[in-house]
């Protein structure tokens, strides 16, 4: 993959907090680095609250379509009343969310998977773009929890038609979504003709590794998918689309939200005594919801402002704010913070409680489809979640 990012100022920060001590700095700290024609420096930062981040300027590639796709099962507060020691009063007045979605098991499903809701939301957005399948030349699925751990990108490009295009999986948690936009982006905007057209699809389905015991988690998580059509024109492409963006990641923060390998001892009849190995499986979704809370709220407005000023932007040009829909007090907080009044948050969380990968592109699409987001209009975008992973990219849409 050619690497002149002709758009890239990037700049990897090193937390030197007591937590990241016994971090092994990158060797490249201190001195400008090569990428493609671009000299990136690479520094240490003792106000940096990240381990790493880059921020990007305008990438040639056009938003053109999107659409979204949720399982039919509601479960109500009201019904989570029956599974946890919970009320609608305090999942409503702490979080915003009224309902969820779920995905049902296996003949339950009625054929619903994640796969068939990640194909279902890309296939919408298909349709909006106008761009027929097979002139797709990348689809990604950004997911944490694929039908197939060896990844859906792959059957869902083939479900679509996209016969033309190479398909791989991108996992970063509830920043999924953003992070793919943004790789996507880079395809189109560093390649040329090779990729034109791309599909970047969000789709999560947390309710198959929930504690159902755990009312700190339970009560958020929804499942979904959500997809976008980003394209390449080549009519003003920089002027619209992906104006702007930065992305983060701090491993440090990793045991804040997880969901680990767990593995159950297997002897398999190797001569002697056997061999045990470890068979498979992962332990249920485990979060500190204050501190991740915490996080978001300290991190999502510094890193919109950094994908703004990539965007050579500033807040008065946002139309509006849509972050990952985790918490409504998240984003009215942060929205606060940014100055952005209330009436400027895109929000259907009350609908579909958090669905991790799925929320940005879910959002978008209904406030598109209903002709709250206009041409034209700038969205600043921003995702956080595990990892500890965050984003922002500042969009125009149309
Ligand atoms: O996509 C990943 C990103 N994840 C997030 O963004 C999650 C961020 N965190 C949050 O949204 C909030 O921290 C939660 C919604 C998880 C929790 O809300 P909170 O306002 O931070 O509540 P808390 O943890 O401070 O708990 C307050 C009280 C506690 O009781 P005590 O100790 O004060 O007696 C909890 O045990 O509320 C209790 N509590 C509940 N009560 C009724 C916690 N969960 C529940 C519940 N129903 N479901």
């Amino acid at each position: 993959m050619n690497l002149s990012y002709s758009s890239l100022v990037a700049t990897f920060l090193v937390t030197l907090g007591s937590q990241s001590q016994a971090f092994q700095p990158t060797p490249f700290l201190g001195k400008n680095v090569q990428i493609g024609s671009q000299a990136v420096n690479v520094s240490r930062s003792t106000k940096a609250a990240s381990l790493s981040m880059v921020t990007s300027g305008p990438l040639k590639c056009r938003v053109i379509g999107v659409g979204s796709a949720a399982p039919k099962t509601v479960i109500t507060n009201v019904d989570l009343e029956d599974v946890v020691e919970t009320s609608d009063e305090w999942i409503s007045s702490r979080t915003g969310i009224s309902q969820r979605r779920v995905l049902l098991h296996n003949e339950e499903a009625g054929g619903e998977s994640i796969k068939t809701l990640a194909a279902d939301a890309a296939s919408r957005a298909l349709e909006m773009s106008k761009v027929a399948p097979e002139d797709i030349d990348l689809v990604i699925v950004a997911t944490s929890s694929p039908d197939d751990m060896f990844g859906d990108a792959t059957s869902v490009a083939a479900s679509l038609g996209c016969v033309n295009s190479v398909a791989f999986d991108l996992t970063a948690a509830c920043s999924g979504f953003l992070f793919g936009s943004v790789t996507a982006g880079q395809f189109l905007d560093n390649n040329g003709n090779t990729y034109n057209n791309a599909i970047v699809v969000g789709a999560d389905a947390l309710s198959r590794w929930i504690d159902w015991d755990d009312r700190n988690s339970c009560i958020l998580f929804g499942d979904g998918a959500g997809a976008a059509v980003y394209s390449v024109t080549g009519e003003d492409d920089s002027k619209v689309g992906i104006l702007g963006s930065s992305l983060h990641s701090n491993g440090l923060g990793y045991e804040k939200l997880k969901c680990g390998y767990k593995g159950s001892p297997r002897t398999v009849a190797t001569p002697g005594d056997g061999t045990i190995l470890s068979e498979g499986s992962y332990e249920r979704l485990n979060m500190d919801g204050k501190e991740v809370y915490k996080f978001a709220t300290r991190e999502v407005p510094t890193v919109i402002n950094e994908a703004l000023d990539a965007a050579d932007m500033s807040i008065e040009d946002v139309d509006w704010l849509l972050l990952h829909q985790a918490n409504i007090r998240i984003m009215e907080t942060v929205a606060k913070r940014l100055g952005l009044p209330k009436e400027k948050i895109i929000t259907n969380l009350s609908q579909y409680g958090n669905t991790s990968a799925a929320s940005i592109p879910l959002a978008l699409d209904e406030a598109v489809r209903s002709g709250q987001v206009k041409e034209g209009d700038v969205i600043a975008c921003a995702g956080f979640g595990a990892g500890l992973s965050w984003g922002s990219a500042i969009m125009k849409w149309g």
